[in-house]
């Protein structure tokens, strides 16, 4: 009897100070990381808006925005194994593979068979819903890898904006994609010569994806109160975004999808609700004259529409900032119904088509586009024989035609936003 006594005595005991340390061990790494947000003190730790918006926090995960971009890590490695044999040729005849290694997925490069360079990939930009380009670390300068994934065909294609000719491995990747493609990163600019100056970025302090806090602004003390007050269910210490004014709504989609080619005066990574964009660039005295681009200038191409001009729309007159845009388009055509449920058309048959096939068309980019460049091959017919379906591409890779390399465009098609009548 004692000895059960004692032995359940000691089990209590040690329960406790198990218990006793897990609660002590949670407090201290829950504290120590509150005071880590990079971003200073004013920033909650992302994960706790979902303790209190639990719905809303579990559908943004799946969105694009959450993931355009993230440390190259084991699921991005699974879908890029996929095509681990495609070797990408460059009209100079050399070529690089992407091989797996012990710490994660490298771009080599050959030169007459000799391996002249290679980088890891560390940083991936982009979902991968279209595209998704890689960035590798020396030191803290950040370089732009030359093969980016094109989700599209599948395949490798040389980066945007990278010659055909060669490969490079020395484009300096800068702060502003992460001003649009993250939530922060701390950057310090170094004078490297009399004319020059190079930034350095500091890896450790970067929180990728765009977070809550990147359309939302800095949420501490809105997390603090609530959580001190859980009775009160009207938000304290945070913007209403319904309640600003149209620019003002339409400033917070802006920051990011009115293009990258105004001159930023104040790092976008301070940009919270209820900010006028403008006071953030010099001014522009081109602007309304160019023609926008499909790729990122969604708010220009909406006010040339006269859907926009005629009412109030903004952007969340048709995307929920917080779901995944892996809807179906009935969801958009009801949205165009809202307005336009008299429509009548009277010189179109309208077919298959939906609303958006014919008035806001796929267009091709004329800033992004991606190359591959295909080798021209002799086959041997025994060798196809003997090999399987999948070893057929890779077979005829190791066989290459003397006339060199042929290059194809892959055109970048993005959905416009001026919504008109196109014939
Ligand atoms: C302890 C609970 C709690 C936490 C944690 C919390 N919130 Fe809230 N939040 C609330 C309450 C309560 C409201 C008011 C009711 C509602 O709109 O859901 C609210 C409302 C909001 C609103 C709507 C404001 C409006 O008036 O339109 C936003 C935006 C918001 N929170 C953002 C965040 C973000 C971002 C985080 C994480 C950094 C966060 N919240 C964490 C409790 C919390
Ligand atoms: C911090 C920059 C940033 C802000 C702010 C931002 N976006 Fe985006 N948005 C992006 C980037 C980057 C992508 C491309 C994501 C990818 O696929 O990697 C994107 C993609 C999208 C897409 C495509 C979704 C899909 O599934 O293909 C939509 C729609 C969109 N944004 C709407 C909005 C709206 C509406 C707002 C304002 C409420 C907004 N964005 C604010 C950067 C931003
Ligand atoms: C791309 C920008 C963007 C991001 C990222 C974002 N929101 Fe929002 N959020 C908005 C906009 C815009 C509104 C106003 C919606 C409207 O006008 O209907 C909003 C509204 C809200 C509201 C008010 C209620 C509602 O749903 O309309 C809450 C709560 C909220 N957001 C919480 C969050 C939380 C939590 C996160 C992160 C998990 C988050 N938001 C991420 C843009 C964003
Ligand atoms: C001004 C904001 C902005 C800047 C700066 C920017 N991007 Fe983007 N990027 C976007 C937006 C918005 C999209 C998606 C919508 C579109 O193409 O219009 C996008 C799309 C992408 C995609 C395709 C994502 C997908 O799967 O759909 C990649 C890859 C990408 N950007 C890489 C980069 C890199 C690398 C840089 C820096 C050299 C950069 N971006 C700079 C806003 C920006
Ligand atoms: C908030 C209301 C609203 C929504 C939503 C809306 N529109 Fe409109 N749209 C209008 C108004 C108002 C006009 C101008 C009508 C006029 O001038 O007689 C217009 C004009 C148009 C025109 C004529 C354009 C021109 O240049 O002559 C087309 C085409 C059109 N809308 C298609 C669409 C499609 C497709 C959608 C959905 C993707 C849509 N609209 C969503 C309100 C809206
Ligand atoms: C009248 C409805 C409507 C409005 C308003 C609207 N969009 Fe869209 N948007 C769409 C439709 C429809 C698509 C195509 C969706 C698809 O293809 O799955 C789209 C696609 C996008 C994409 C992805 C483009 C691509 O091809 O990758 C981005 C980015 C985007 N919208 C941003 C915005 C921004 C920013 C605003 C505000 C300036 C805005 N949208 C306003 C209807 C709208
Ligand atoms: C096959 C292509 C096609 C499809 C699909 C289509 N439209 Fe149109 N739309 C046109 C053309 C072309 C016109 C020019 C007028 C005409 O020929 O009837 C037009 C005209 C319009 C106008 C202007 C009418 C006016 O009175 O000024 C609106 C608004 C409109 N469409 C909205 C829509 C909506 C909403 C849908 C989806 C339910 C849709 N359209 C589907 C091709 C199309």
């Amino acid at each position: 009897m004692e000895i059960t006594m004692r032995g359940l005595n000691i089990w209590v005991v040690m329960s406790l100070l198990i218990i006793g340390t897990m609660l002590l061990s949670r407090c201290v790494h829950t504290g120590h990381q509150e005071n880590e947000d990079p971003r200073g003190e004013g920033y909650a730790m992302e994960k706790t808006c979902i303790n209190c918006h639990r719905q809303t926090a579990g559908s943004y995960m799946h969105t694009v925005h959450y993931n355009t971009s993230s440390a190259v890590g084991a699921a991005t490695l699974e879908k890029l194994v996929a095509s681990l044999r495609d070797q990408f040729y460059f009209l100079d005849s050399s070529y690089i593979r992407v091989q797996k290694d012990k710490d994660g997925l490298y771009q080599y490069h050959f030169k007459q068979g000799v391996n002249t360079f290679s980088a890891r990939l560390d940083i991936a930009f982009g979902s991968g819903e279209k595209a998704q380009t890689y960035g590798y670390w020396k030191d803290s300068v950040l370089h732009q890898l030359p093969l980016s994934w094109f989700t599209g065909t599948h395949t490798w294609a040389n980066s945007p904006g990278f010659s055909p000719q060669h490969a490079r491995f020395d484009r300096v990747i800068v702060s502003r994609c992460f001003e649009c493609h993250a939530s922060y990163i701390k950057k310090e600019v170094v004078q490297s010569g009399p004319l020059s100056v190079t930034e350095h970025l500091d890896k450790s302090s970067i929180v990728y994806g765009i977070g809550c806090q990147r359309c939302h602004g800095p949420a501490q003390q809105h997390v603090q109160f609530h959580q001190d007050n859980p009775l009160v269910k009207t938000a304290r210490y945070m913007v209403s975004i319904k309640t600003l004014t149209r620019q003002q709504q339409l400033d917070i989609c802006a920051v990011c999808h009115s293009g990258n080619d105004q001159e930023v005066r104040r790092t976008l990574f301070d940009f919270v609700p209820g900010d006028t964009l403008s006071h953030f660039f010099f001014p522009d005295f081109g602007a309304g004259r160019r023609d926008p681009d499909v790729h990122g200038k969604q708010v220009q191409l909406l006010q040339t529409s006269r859907c926009y001009q005629r009412t109030n729309m903004t952007c969340t007159t048709c995307h929920d900032p917080h779901a995944s845009e892996n809807i179906r388009m009935e969801v958009f055509i009801a949205r165009c119904m809202d307005c336009h449920a008299e429509v009548k058309h009277t010189g179109v048959k309208l077919a298959n088509s939906s609303c958006i096939d014919c008035h806001m068309p796929l267009q091709t980019s004329k800033l992004i586009h991606f190359t591959r460049t295909d080798r021209r091959f002799v086959v041997r017919r025994t060798d196809i024989r003997s090999f399987r379906k999948t070893d057929y591409i890779f077979q005829k890779i190791r066989f290459p035609d003397t006339t060199g390399a042929e290059l194809k465009d892959i055109p970048y098609l993005i959905r416009t936003h001026k919504i008109a009548i196109y014939k």
